[in-house]
Parts: structure tokens; sequence; C-alpha cells
């Protein structure tokens, strides 16, 4: 294991009516809130409402900027900064999904910075401090709500990227599972696509004796495997949608990967397919995480055997690691596939006809991947093979 240093700064508030904290937790950061939100489903829910009147009151003077869409793009987060420097914004509230969030803390850090907000993503400048902001997460999938990542799409030039930095945890996020109540089944879906798929990033390393970090990946897996069905055949039932949103979170807030560090390539190659084709991030995942996982089998066998008779209850008896392992990642897709996840880029009408454009996406900061470097030959092969 290595060393590490674990922080986490944002204040999770968890469950049912907790929205009312809103009213403790907003006025310590200011009276002048930017409110932030997606394509309309918290006013279809009449969470919008809710929140609107809390704020008024606590006397806040409400600004809002809203149609953040799904992939959130610069040129959104470049209106909300527009909006906090003219009125002089104190605190921003997002209220949506991962996307909202992102946008949310692209606009934090960039009001607090005098270029343009795109430096921030490329990494060509840093943030130095943000505005505090909060949440009010609507959807179990990115762990966004306690995490400092963001990742933000231009279409200018088909680019998608995350970056964070110190200053861009939430100061507190609301999660009450009634709040998903109302996402509908397919981003159901892919939101426990992508938080396995966090996990089974984290679980991809050549760090050694991480027994106590794979048992809670594992763990994480299993729980999640064993409700997803459940909450699908119902998709208000208040148990398995907080079983699923604390999953999301966990997956993605540096509890599981202390000690190491996991591979991230898949996000890598997922993002390139989104900033060429705009897909739901979940669903590229479902997609191509069986093949990353195929194409690097053979780095080291014995964590997918491991994977495989530890999550899929694979028997390994008389079979090499390899064998064990690729079962393994057969169950997996066929998991996938079992609760209505796509399984191949053809499925969002996606050829080869923009493969060399993804690969240039993919490839654009060199190499990538901890658990094992791809070069440009890998990314092909694996997008080829997701056809
Ligand atoms: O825009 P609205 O109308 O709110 O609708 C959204 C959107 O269409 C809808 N939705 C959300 N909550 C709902 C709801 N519909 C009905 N009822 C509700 N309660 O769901 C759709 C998807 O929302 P979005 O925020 O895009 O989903 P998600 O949370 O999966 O976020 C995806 C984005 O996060 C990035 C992805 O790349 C993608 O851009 N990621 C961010 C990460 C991070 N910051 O840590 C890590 C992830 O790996 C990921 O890359
Ligand atoms: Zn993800």
């Amino acid at each position: 294991m290595q060393n590490f240093t674990f922080y986490n700064p944002t204040k999770l508030i968890f469950g049912k009516g907790q929205l009312e904290q809103l009213k403790e937790e907003v006025p310590q950061y200011g009276k002048k809130v930017l409110l932030v939100y997606g394509g309309g489903s918290i006013k279809r829910t009449g969470l919008y409402d809710r929140v609107m009147e809390k704020l008024q009151e606590i006397g806040a003077e409400v600004f809002e900027l809203s149609g953040v869409e799904p992939n959130p793009r610069v040129t959104t987060a470049r209106k909300g900064v527009e909006i906090c420097k003219r009125e002089g914004i104190e605190f921003l509230l997002a209220v949506g999904g991962g996307s909202v969030i992102d946008c949310t803390k692209l606009i934090a850090a960039a009001a607090k910075y005098e270029g343009d907000p795109w430096d921030l993503v490329v990494k060509k400048a840093f943030a130095n401090e943000a505005l505090p902001f909060g949440t009010v997460l609507t959807i179990a999938a990115t762990g966004s709500e306690m995490n400092s990542g963001s990742v933000i799409t231009n279409w200018e030039t088909n680019e998608k990227h995350g970056w964070g930095s110190p200053f861009t945890f939430p100061k507190f996020s609301i999660l009450d599972p009634v709040h998903t109540f109302s996402v509908p089944k397919d981003q159901t879906i892919y939101g426990i696509v992508d938080m396995m798929s966090h996990v089974l990033e984290h679980y991809f390393h050549l760090e050694e004796k991480t027994e106590f970090q794979d048992r809670m990946c594992e763990s994480l897996l299993l729980t999640i495997m064993e409700t997803a069905p459940k909450l699908l055949e119902n998709l208000e039932d208040y148990d398995n949608r907080a079983t699923i949103l604390y999953a999301g979170t966990m997956a993605l807030n540096g509890v599981l990967n202390m000690g190491y560090r996991g591979d991230w390539a898949t996000h890598n190659l997922e993002h390139a397919v989104s900033a060429v084709y705009d897909i739901p991030h979940g669903g590229g995942l479902a997609i191509l995480f069986p093949h990353w996982m195929e194409h690097n089998l053979q780095v080291k066998p014995e964590r997918f055997k491991q994977l495989a008779v530890r999550v899929f209850g694979v028997n390994a008896e008389g079979k090499s690691a390899e064998q064990a392992g690729l079962e393994g990642i057969h169950k997996l897709r066929e998991f996938w596939t079992s609760i209505g996840a796509p399984e191949r880029l053809a499925d969002y009408d996606i050829d080869d006809s923009k493969l060399d454009l993804m690969t240039d996406r993919a490839m654009i900061n060199g190499e990538f991947g901890n658990f094992t470097q791809l070069n440009r030959e890998d990314v092909a092969a694996i997008y080829r093979a997701a056809l």
C-alpha cells in the first residue's frame, strides 16, 4: 500500500426530508445565490418550488442558470460565470445530477479567475480559489456530489475532459432518495453502470496487499448488483433508491481508493466517444468496460480472477487465471445486458466512420491508464471490438 492523505471536506446530508437543511447551510455562505439546474426535471417534480421556498424563507436573493445539458458544455458554464461576476454572487446551489454539479464546479472556480473557463478544464491555468457551492442531488451516478472532479465538453473542438481542484468540493450535498424516484429507467441504469465502473476503475491497479480496499470494492459491487434488479422492478422503492444513492457517492468520494491509484483509462475512452457522439456516460461505459478488460486480461490475470470469483461467483477450479477472469468479464457484461444497458457502439448508431477522430480525442494527452498504458493501437483496437 502506498502512503496517502485522505481529505474530503464535503458535508453529506442524507435521507428523507433533508431538504430542510438548506435553511441551516446556505446562510453560512451568503445571500446572493445562483441556482443552477438542468433541462427541467426539477420543475416537473416540484423540487424547484420546494427549493425556492426554502431560499425565500431565508431571505436569499436568487438568480438562475437553467438548461445545463447532460454532458455539460463550457458555453453554459461561461453564462454562469458572467452572472456571478455581474451580480456579485456569493453562493451557488446546484440542483440536479452530475452534469449540473460539474457545471457548477466550473462556474464556481472560473468566477474567481480572469481568463476563459476552458483554461481550467484543459489545465492551461489552475484554480486558486472558488465561490462556495452546495448541491441537492437528484440522480445516483457520478459521485460528483462528494468529490472535487468535474467533466466538461467543448463542442467547438469535440473535447470532453475531467478536471478538478482542492477548491471544488461541495460545501454540502443533500441526498434525499425521494428526489431520485422520478429518474427514468434508462437513466437509473446508466447511473448504476457508472458507479460500478468507478469501483472497477479503482479495482484495476498494480499495488499489492490492498486486501481491505479490495473487499470494500467487492462489497460495493455485490450490493449494487443485488439491489439494481429489485430497484428496476419498482423505481419508487425508498430502501433500494437509498442503497443505490449511497453506493454511488461511496464509489467516488475517495474512500475506496486510499493507498493506491486505479486505472481510469476506460473513463478516458468513454469521454472521447461522448465528445464526438454525445452519448450518455453510463451507456458508453457499459459498452467499453468489458472490452478494456478483455484487452488487458494478460496484464495481471490474477486480479481478474479474484474479481470473477469473489464478485461473479465463478468457480475457478481447474481453470487458469485467464480462463476464470474471462468468465468474470462475460458475467459482468451479462449482468449489464440483463438490466437493460447497451452492449455495442452500434446501439447508439456509432460505426467506424469516426473511429479515427475518437482515437485522436482519446490520445489528446498521450498514452493513458495506470494499470497499463494504452497507446493509439490499443485504443483503436478497443473501439473496434466495441463496434
Ligand atoms: O436535465 P434534467 O432535466 O434535470 O434531466 C436529467 C438529464 O436529462 C435527468 N434527471 C436527473 N435527475 C432526475 C432526472 N430526471 C428525472 N428525475 C430526476 N430526479 O437525467 C439526465 C441525466 O442527468 P446527468 O446529470 O447528465 O446525469 P449524471 O449524473 O449521470 O451525470 C453525467 C455527467 O457527469 C460526468 C459524465 O461524464 C457526464 O458528463 N461525470 C462526472 C464525474 C465527476 N464529476 O466525478 C465522474 C463521472 O465518471 C462522469 O464522467
Ligand atoms: Zn463515470
